[in-house]
């Protein structure tokens, strides 16, 4: 169910479209019941259904149920998507993002097509919730916390709104709802008691924890859960031997693969899909996003990288840049505000300080001087700077791409390189120092 307007978020996207570790909710509850076996997937979308419908993209069908009258009657919009034999219809909330896979599966199981399965939880606050009304130990009914009596709102024990229904009669109890209540709405909820009625056993199963069957309503909310999730996360690379200097200051909002002994200091985020090898050490306040960073490398403190990868042991930071298609090789030095953006960078290549290097390649070994930067962009097109294998290039340098620099040469400090530099040799090009002897300084004309 996702067609819900999701009002307290004050948000102009859809609730559902909301991000969570870097998924949209929705995508949360879609990859947990990706995880079950065979099946069909449908999503009901109503508000913002087309925002919704192209988010879901081909991952399940969509229903488009407008107008909103209720959680009976989203089901209404579905159920004809089903197949009725021998089925089972598990009904999750697209705001309910951390259901487990495997909960969804215990809650399927325990309808088996023959029975009315209800998630349910015991909280000291029920305001709000549906009650799950018992006579004795059976389930009678749910009752909504705006029709429920004074004594029916001290049950604790609720409907988390998951549950799971043999098809072929959800198909009948949904057809029959009426909207006789206090929101004038069609209640998914009113099936448990025609449930009883048709002597269909109701089962209420216990979700196996609060964080599972917590929906996001408010900003709030919202950030609550993703910390709940990044927790979750962490504990799992935690368990695996990654060393967290906080994992109440760990992001990751995407896969993070991570190798023995690597060590993470405080408020990295990362994003997309991220690779750390063996001992790597990544800083604090590092941002991370799609790149590989091999083993034994180490990331200083408030480095940026995107769409790239640092080789075994090379060293970034702090302050760095890595952009799309940077490929640092073994031992690389990057320092201090040096961006790197489409440039390979062979083995034991430094640029410590104050550089840049756009659409460069870059041999073994060399060292690039603080300030030197690569023009690599015309105003029209982007060019190449090639620099050979034990290329010295001083500080303060201007490499005008297209341009190369042969093996073993030495460019001059200040210089601008304009055309290309023979292997061994030494290019300058700047101004050369002239000298004026005795020369006095301009002086201020007295005041007054
Ligand atoms: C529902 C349950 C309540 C349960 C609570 C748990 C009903 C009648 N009540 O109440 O027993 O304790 O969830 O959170 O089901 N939606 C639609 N179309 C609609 C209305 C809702 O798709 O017309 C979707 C919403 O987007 C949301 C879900 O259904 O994902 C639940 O709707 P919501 O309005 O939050 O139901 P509650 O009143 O909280
Ligand atoms: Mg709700």
């Amino acid at each position: 169910m996702a067609a819900g307007k999701g009002t307290r978020m004050k948000s102009t996207l859809p609730k559902v479209l909301h991000r969570l570790g870097g998924r949209s909710l929705l995508q949360h509850v879609l990859d947990a019941a990706a995880g079950l076996g065979d099946k069909r997937t449908v999503v009901i979308v109503g508000h913002g259904a087309e925002a919704v419908t192209a988010a879901v993209g081909a991952a399940a069908t969509c229903v488009l149920q407008q107008p909103q009258l209720g959680t009976g009657h989203a089901v209404q919009q579905a159920v004809p998507a089903l197949d009725d034999a021998n089925a089972t219809t598990l009904i999750l909330n697209g705001d309910v993002p951390l259901i487990r896979t495997e909960t969804a599966a215990a809650l399927a199981a325990a309808c088996g097509g023959q029975r009315l399965a209800l998630l349910t939880i015991s909280l000291p606050d029920p305001t709000g919730y549906g009650r799950i009304v018992r006579d004795g130990d059976m389930v009678q009914g749910i009752v909504e916390h705006k029709d429920a009596t004074p004594a029916q709102r001290g049950i604790t024990e609720v409907y988390t709104g998951m549950m799971a229904a043999p098809t072929a009669a959800l198909k009948r109890w949904v057809a029959a709802l009426k909207n006789e209540n206090a929101q004038r709405e069609y209640y998914l909820t009113d099936i448990v008691a025609m449930a009883v009625a048709d002597g269909v056993p109701v089962v209420a199963s216990p979700a196996p924890d609060e964080t599972e069957v917590l929906g996001v309503n408010s900003p709030l909310q919202l950030a609550d859960l993703e910390r709940r999730f990044q927790r979750r996360q962490a504990e799992t690379l935690m368990e695996a031997g990654v060393r967290l200097a906080d994992p109440a200051r760990f992001d990751q909002r995407g896969t993070l693969a991570c190798g023995s002994d690597v060590e993470i200091d405080v408020n990295c985020i990362f994003e997309g899909r991220v690779e750390l090898g063996d001992g790597a050490r990544i800083g604090a306040n590092c941002v991370i996003r799609d790149a590989r960073i091999a083993a034994g490398a180490v990331i200083h403190p408030f480095t940026h990288i995107e769409g790239a990868s640092v080789g075994a042991g090379a060293l970034v930071g702090p302050f760095a840049r890595l952009r799309p298609g940077a490929v640092l090789g073994a031992e690389v030095h990057i320092g201090n505000f040096v961006e790197v953006k489409n440039s390979t960078l062979a083995d034991g290549a430094k640029a410590n300080h104050l550089a840049y290097l756009g659409d460069a390649t870059v041999g073994e070994r060399v060292n690039y001087g603080a300030g030197s930067i690569t023009a690599n962009y015309d105003g029209a097109n982007k060019h190449r700077t090639v620099i050979g294998a034990d290329v010295h290039v001083g500080s303060n340098c201007v490499l005008v791409a297209p341009v190369a620099i042969g093996a073993g040469a030495t460019i001059g400090g200040g210089s601008t390189i304009t055309k290309d530099v023979a292997p061994g040799s030494l290019a300058v090009g700047r101004g050369r120092q002239a000298a004026i002897a005795d020369w006095s300084r301009p002086k201020k004309a007295p005041k007054g």
